[in-house]
């Protein structure tokens, strides 16, 4: 188990804060994530970088977990922020995290997208010489010059889920490494874009940090390349990608520092052969956030069929990335933490889908009605990803911090499903 969790007197404990507990005052489901996880894993972070180079700046990728006070913790230590959308840079903004410690990224981004962007003076990273031009044009009509980086793709293969490889040949995003000094040629001939950085991604969830060294390599060997047509690089961003062990017992367990061992080496002697200092700017979401949280839910249920089901009441509605990913979380049965693990279940959700199942056949103590059920690892990708599909309003989310604990979000109501919409004229 991760230091933050703990077992005691038989139930699971996040911090110094019994789970029982919390969901009695709470309910169930429950979101509980720990700030100071996140901030001892944050400085973990940029202290591994920055102690082999002065200029780091370790961005969080607020998509990962999207709660203002997760990232206003992040903000307070000096975090910037990878944004994807209009709402996360808004997002970012609110939770204090100055314009220039942001990157907005996007494969696919509005014109009203790079305009907020322009507006607010963040820098862009660009996905297509389209929206270079598009940019251009906007920064033009609003007398500014925008400063960018291009994405790029490195062709790089990597192991992780398909879904979530971002840097292969195939892949959506980024432009063609081979195509990357053309189009700073291009930019560099652009009126109201000035190109002071230089981007990629190569995937999420990680657990090998070779992959990261690789893509050093590549972004270092071009970064000279267009530092030799004349663009002043201000920052290199390696993206973010490192991988947390789901499987507790099993998965390798790379740490920052690991990660840095492994690709500073390649940064510091390609930016030295480049004759240039850039900032290092980095991307984590996950590695940050992920195993700060637990989601705590209630077994409404169990049966005995082909084989033995506890049905909960979380789904896929509030943690998709089993069913999407066929992603392992660590199941805790958070009331009864040391009982003995006698009996195989499937926990299952409420959703109308067969597909909704939190974990399968894992051995756990004979389950009741009543039970607590912790899903660890949930603070990356897990509220950030949730719906209301099935008519379902969203649990609230608890944030502690030593020994307070809090609301960070309230549960939404049965209201909340229906604010948004509108009642059609001709209905009435
Ligand atoms: N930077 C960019 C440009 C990204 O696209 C991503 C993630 C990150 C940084 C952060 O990656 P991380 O450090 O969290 O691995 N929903 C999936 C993960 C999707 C990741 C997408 N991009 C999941 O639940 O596994």
């Amino acid at each position: 188990l991760p230091s933050h969790i703990t077992i005691r007197d038989g139930h699971l404990h996040i911090g110094s804060h019994d789970c029982v507990t919390l969901t009695a005052k709470y309910g169930t489901p429950l979101y509980v994530t720990s700030e100071d996880r996140i901030c001892e894993h944050f400085t973990a972070y940029q202290s591994a970088l920055s102690r082999r180079y002065a200029k780091v700046q370790v961005l969080f990728a607020a998509k990962a977990n999207g709660n203002l006070a997760v990232m206003r913790a992040l903000a307070r230590l000096g975090a910037g922020a990878d944004v994807f959308s209009s709402g996360e840079l808004a997002l970012a903004l609110e939770a204090g995290m100055p314009a220039s410690k942001l990157l907005f990224n996007g494969s696919s981004k509005t014109p009203a997208d790079l305009a907020l962007a322009v507006k607010h003076g963040v820098k862009v990273s660009l996905d297509s010489l389209d929206e270079l031009h598009q940019l251009d044009a906007i920064a033009a009509n609003a007398g500014k010059v925008a400063e960018i980086s291009f994405r790029v793709n490195p062709a790089l293969e990597v192991p992780t889920h398909p879904k979530i490889a971002t840097g292969l040949a195939t892949s959506k995003f980024g432009i063609p490494h081979e195509q990357i000094p053309a189009a700073y040629k291009e930019a560099l001939a652009c009126k109201n874009v000035k190109p002071v950085g230089i981007h990629c991604h190569i995937g999420s969830q990680i657990l090998d940090v070779v992959p990261f060294a690789r893509a050093a390599e590549v972004m270092v060997r071009i970064a000279k390349e267009i530092s030799d047509i004349g663009v002043k690089l201000e920052f290199l961003d390696l993206g973010g990608g490192l991988g947390i062990p789901y499987h507790h017992d099993t998965d390798p367990a790379p740490t920052p520092e690991d990660y840095a061992a492994a690709v500073m080496p390649v940064f510091l002697e390609g930016i030295e052969k480049a004759g240039i200092t850039p900032s290092l700017w980095v991307e984590p979401g996950r590695f940050l956030v992920a195993d700060s949280t637990v989601l705590l839910t209630r077994v409404n249920s169990t049966k005995a069929a082909h084989k033995r089901f506890a049905n909960v009441d979380a789904g896929f509605n509030l943690l998709i990335r089993p069913a999407m990913y066929d992603s392992y979380h660590e199941i805790i049965v958070a009331n009864r933490a040391d009982a003995p693990h006698t009996t195989e279940y499937t926990i299952t959700g409420p959703i109308c889908e067969t597909g909704d199942i939190l974990a399968a056949d894992r051995k756990l103590p004979e389950l009741a009605a009543g039970d607590l059920i912790a899903v660890l690892d949930a603070g990356a990708y897990g509220y950030a990803m949730s719906s209301q599909y099935n008519g379902r309003p969203r649990c609230p989310e608890i944030l502690i911090h030593g020994k307070e604990e809090t609301l960070m979000r309230r549960p939404e109501t049965l209201a909340d499903l229906t604010s948004a919409m509108v009642h059609p004229p001709w209905q009435r």
